[in-house]
């Protein structure tokens, strides 16, 4: 089967790409058409999650119409629909991230449960005894944190954490001091949520494997906003969300390596992970069957897939180039606001803009600037260490995705000035 959805994908990945035409693209995404509080949408909170396009909203329709059935459990005609049109998603994942293979990609929840399976399986394969440390950092999602710490608190391992600087930059060298013979495991984010920093990953994946340490990345900020190449990486294992890359909520992706995945024992039981079953005993099946116990999200994986479709459409560095050009211009205008104060101010970013107003709660910002239909996020944004680091109950949040323009940040602005003079 794998062969000919391969035969199938390559035609497709061979087609040429869109012009990015982004008035286009802004048509083929309906929400952007609706009205918040009498005014035009603004969505500037991409980085909670992204809206979606079209042609996803209509393929899971399309699946709940005319394929629904349980997969790679039936030999009747809808069945083995359902399951093609699910395995062909993994098969877009695949290709996305460039895996060496399909059986080292695994449907889950989201990047929040990707972690915790690693969590609870690492430890139960006895790789984390009570002196073991494992390297995090201070800019890491509470996704990348907790289920570590839970881990730790039955084993009685430590967490490690790489420090930022006041720009929201890794220390690099403060890294490499963490490293021991004691560390089994390093785990940091791709690109930072709360601070827009795009972490030089290849370089802390290649310290640590000089280490003989296998390394995690949290890519759920990164998938969406540029290429992804596992192998290039050469990342142990990689993780994201469908939701933040156009897809749908409740899908994500767990990639592992062959080997690394081979060696951890069944997250949860339950049907179709297994191979055969008796009262004394049960073998599980291979990879990625393994680790998917129970009937799974089949319209999220067929979702996110249509997704991944849609990204493919375009020519990446149009996207990059688009993301950028936002950032760099809505970087510019707030910067002439008088008391507004960016943090995060890394060298290399990506389209998240987190800033703080003298004398003004993110929260009032927030609310005030939903009255025009602006949306933002404002809180800790799930990383209370960062907010501890600036000494910050939270910030104000825009996050830009491609489908936004610098109109719309021109309405930003006048919201923001708007929320400033009613504070004077
Ligand atoms: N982690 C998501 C955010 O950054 C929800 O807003």
């Amino acid at each position: 089967m794998e062969s000919d959805i391969q035969a199938d994908s390559k035609i497709k990945t061979e087609r040429s790409k869109r012009t990015f035409n982004i008035d286009e693209i802004r048509n083929e995404f309906p929400i952007l058409k609706r009205t918040v509080n009498g005014k035009q949408l603004v969505y500037f909170d991409n980085a909670a999650t992204t809206q979606k396009p079209q042609s996803v909203i209509d393929e899971i329709a399309h699946y709940y119409t005319f394929e629904n059935a349980n997969i790679h459990r039936g030999l009747h005609f809808l069945s083995e629909v359902a399951t093609e049109s699910y395995e062909q998603a993994r098969l877009k994942v695949k290709e996305y991230i460039n895996a060496l293979s399909v059986s080292e990609i695994l449907f889950v929840r989201g990047a929040t449960e990707a972690i915790n399976l690693l969590a609870n399986t690492m430890c139960r394969a006895g790789m984390f005894g009570e002196d073991a440390e494992i390297i995090i950092s201070q800019m890491e999602h509470h996704a990348n944190i907790v289920p570590w710490q839970l881990m730790c608190e039955r084993k009685g391992a430590q967490l490690k954490v790489i420090p930022i600087d006041d720009n929201g930059d890794l220390i690099m060298d403060e890294y490499e001091k963490l490293i021991s013979e004691k560390t089994k495991l390093v785990s940091v984010v791709h690109t930072s949520n709360s601070l827009g920093t795009i972490n030089p990953v290849k370089e802390i994946i290649d310290i640590a494997h000089k280490n003989g340490i296998p390394v995690l990345i949290d890519g759920s900020q990164a998938v969406q906003h540029q290429k992804i190449d596992v192998q290039e990486l050469d990342c142990d294992y990689f993780v994201f969300s469908g939701h933040k890359m156009y897809g749908p909520t409740g899908i994500g992706v767990l990639y592992g390596k062959t080997e690394m995945l081979d060696k951890l024992p069944p997250y949860q039981g339950g049907g179709d992970m297994i191979r055969t079953v008796t009262f004394e005993e049960t073998t599980f099946d291979d990879l990625p069957n393994k680790f998917e116990a129970g009937t799974p999200n089949i319209a999220g994986g067929i979702g996110l897939g249509k997704a991944i479709d849609y990204i493919r459409s375009f020519d990446m560095n149009d996207i990059i180039a688009h993301e950028n050009k936002l950032l760099d211009y809505a970087t510019e205008q707030v910067q002439k606001i008088d008391g507004l104060k960016i943090i995060g101010t890394a060298k290399e970013k990506c389209s998240v803009l987190s800033f703080v107003l003298d004398g003004i709660h993110p929260y009032d910002i927030g609310t005030i600037i939903d009255t025009d239909g602006i949306a933002i996020r404002t809180g800790h944004h799930c990383t209370q260490p960062i907010m501890q680091r600036y000494d910050l109950p939270a910030t104000s949040r825009a996050s830009f995705s491609f489908y936004n323009t610098t109109e719309e940040v021109d309405k930003f602005i006048v919201g923001l000035k708007k929320v400033i003079s009613m504070f004077k």
